[in-house]
């Protein structure tokens, strides 16, 4: 049961947290590898030496028995786990751990002991008001009320964890951290179009990519998919420039294309009247409208630990000359809370998250240079774990199990050893978003793990839709997983596990099974 929405309490537990903080000698942060989990890390690690507290960080992909280990046996007095630790609660030293964390709650656990901050407990729902970053930022606001300025990696990390999708803007308790921030003229809150690359694609590439609705098909009235291939498609290309260029837009500027950004208002006016004309008369009308037009959320280049004329001397990153224009990734990515957002996940999920943390306390040169080829890095895996799933017959996405069960209620894919098990749920996200892959069954995704073992990494991902009728991956991915002997947890729309590679089929066959319950009408 819920209970009742108690934003005081919540304050309060982060208050019993800080005063654990403060009477440390020493801590290790200890993080998720996701935006999320590096904006935490950070704004922990820069709240420490703040208050003169030695400490050490450590990210990890997930918290097992090895970690826990090694968190276990370190010389630190006290363990600050964050954007992770309340799945495996009970596992967990009170006496000498705090947590802050969003994610569902152990339900083996007693989960309220000072140190423990986890906006479930008081109502607050983690997986679409509050992020890890946002709970680790509370505590770090009542360690010191000066640590006000960290509010805007907080808003990095809801932005990194999609907890402004479902509305279009950052809803709940994630709008008090909103106005932090915007209060010290660190984030500046605007209505536009919410598609990805808004500082730093080139206004047609801007258009022609966008996956989060497609818009090429309103454009050029053709294919939707390059909005997932980086791929170069000239006609999508030339299509977008001429709508462009029909609308009066100068797309180039002495010799760079101009971004998004660096339109005026009555050009973007001009724009959006324009695609918004041609998705009514399509009859997609007001929903994809919605999905279109949100908040944006802009951040100043002044940034904790940020030196002060950073863009003003720009750092290149790799050209893309593949693309034959003359578009370079630039720094301005740090000024978009969603790229921001994405150059981090690049970081972490490809082993590099202290290169994100880097970024994060404000290094503008050395880290910033390596998070941006990570950046492209990642691009070209996201898009040829895609590409595999669509169009290879031996990734393909199934109903039937490997021994030839039905299954009910889910579709899934095998990644094998061919996608990473860290991108493996973002692929998954990015394929039950994509336009033309079904999208009536969450959609659960396997890949070998990364570490060597037999074990296997499960991410499922489902829509706001299942959502509303019932779906709660947290709760049958746990359920699933321990059932093989394997553990796992997450969110109700989004979760993950490490099941035994022999209990593929049980493990399918057991979260089906709950998945269909969940979803029955009558559940
Ligand atoms: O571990 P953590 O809570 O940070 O992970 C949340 C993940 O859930 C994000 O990486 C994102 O991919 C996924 N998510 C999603 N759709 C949502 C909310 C979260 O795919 N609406
Ligand atoms: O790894 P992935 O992006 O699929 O994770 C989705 C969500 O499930 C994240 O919030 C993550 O923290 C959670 N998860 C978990 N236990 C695991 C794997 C993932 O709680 N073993
Ligand atoms: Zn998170």
């Amino acid at each position: 049961m819920t209970p009742a929405r108690d934003v005081y309490g919540f304050e309060a537990s982060a208050e019993r947290a800080a005063e654990k903080l403060r009477s440390s000698s020493s801590v290790l942060v200890v993080g998720h590898i996701d935006a999320d989990g590096i904006t935490a890390t950070s704004i922990a690690s820069l709240a420490l030496t703040r208050a003169g507290i030695p400490h050490e960080t450590r990210s990890v992909k997930k918290l097992d028995a090895d970690e826990m280990g090694r968190a276990e046996a370190h010389p630190a007095q006290t363990v600050w786990f964050v954007d992770l630790g309340s799945g495996v609660l009970s596992k967990l030293d009170p006496d000498r751990c705090v947590i802050t964390d969003h994610h569902r709650i152990d339900p083996s656990a007693a989960g309220e002991w000072p140190g423990h901050v986890n906006p479930h407990l008081f109502g607050l729902d983690g997986s679409s008001e509050i992020s890890g970053a946002g709970v680790t930022y509370v505590v770090a606001k009542k360690l010191d009320p000066g640590n006000i300025d960290l509010s805007a990696l907080a808003v990095v990390g809801a932005v990194g964890d999609f907890q402004e999708a479902a509305e279009g803007r950052l809803i709940g308790y994630n709008r008090v951290i909103l106005g932090d921030a915007a209060s010290l003229g660190l984030i500046t809150v605007e209505k536009d179009l919410r598609l990805f690359g808004r500082q730093t694609r080139p206004v047609h590439a801007f258009l022609q990519y966008s996956s989060e609705p497609s818009l090429m098909p309103f454009i050029a009235g053709g294919r939707g998919e390059a909005a997932l291939d980086d791929i170069e498609d000239e006609d999508d290309r030339m299509a977008a420039i001429d709508f462009l260029e029909d609308l009066g837009i100068t797309i180039r500027e002495k010799d760079e294309f101009r971004t998004w950004s660096q339109l005026s208002f009555e050009e973007k006016r001009t724009i959006i009247s324009a695609l918004v004309n041609r998705i009514i008369d399509s009859g997609k009308g007001l929903p994809m409208v919605r999905r279109l037009i949100g908040e944006v959320y802009t951040l100043s280049p002044g940034l904790p630990g940020a030196p002060a004329d950073w863009l003003l001397t720009p750092i290149d990153g790799p050209t893309d000359k593949a693309k034959g224009d003359l578009w370079r990734p630039s720094a301005k990515v740090l000024l978009d809370a969603k790229e921001f957002a994405t150059l981090l996940n690049a970081c972490g999920r490809h082993e590099r998250a202290e290169v994100g943390i880097q970024v994060c306390l404000g290094d503008r040169r050395e880290a910033l240079k390596v998070a941006m080829a990570q950046q492209d890095d990642h691009r070209r895996k996201l898009r040829d774990a895609i590409e595999l799933v669509k169009n290879s017959p031996d990734f393909q996405a199934r109903t039937v199990t490997p021994e030839g069960r039905v299954l009910r209620s889910i579709r899934y894919f095998h990644g094998g050893s061919s996608i990473e098990d860290t991108i493996v749920g973002i692929v998954a996200g990015m394929l039950l978003g994509s336009p033309d892959f079904p999208s009536d069954r969450p959609l659960i995704a396997f890949a070998q793990a990364g570490d060597g073992s037999c074990a296997l990494k499960v991410s499922g991902r489902g829509t706001r839709e299942m959502v509303r009728n019932g779906l709660d991956l947290s709760s049958a991915m746990r359920s699933a997983s321990e059932l093989v002997g394997g553990s796992g947890g997450g969110h109700n729309i989004a979760a993950g596990a490490t099941v035994p590679e022999e209990r593929e089929e049980d493990f399918l066959l057991a979260i089906d099974l709950l998945i269909t319950v969940q979803l029955s009408p009558s559940a």
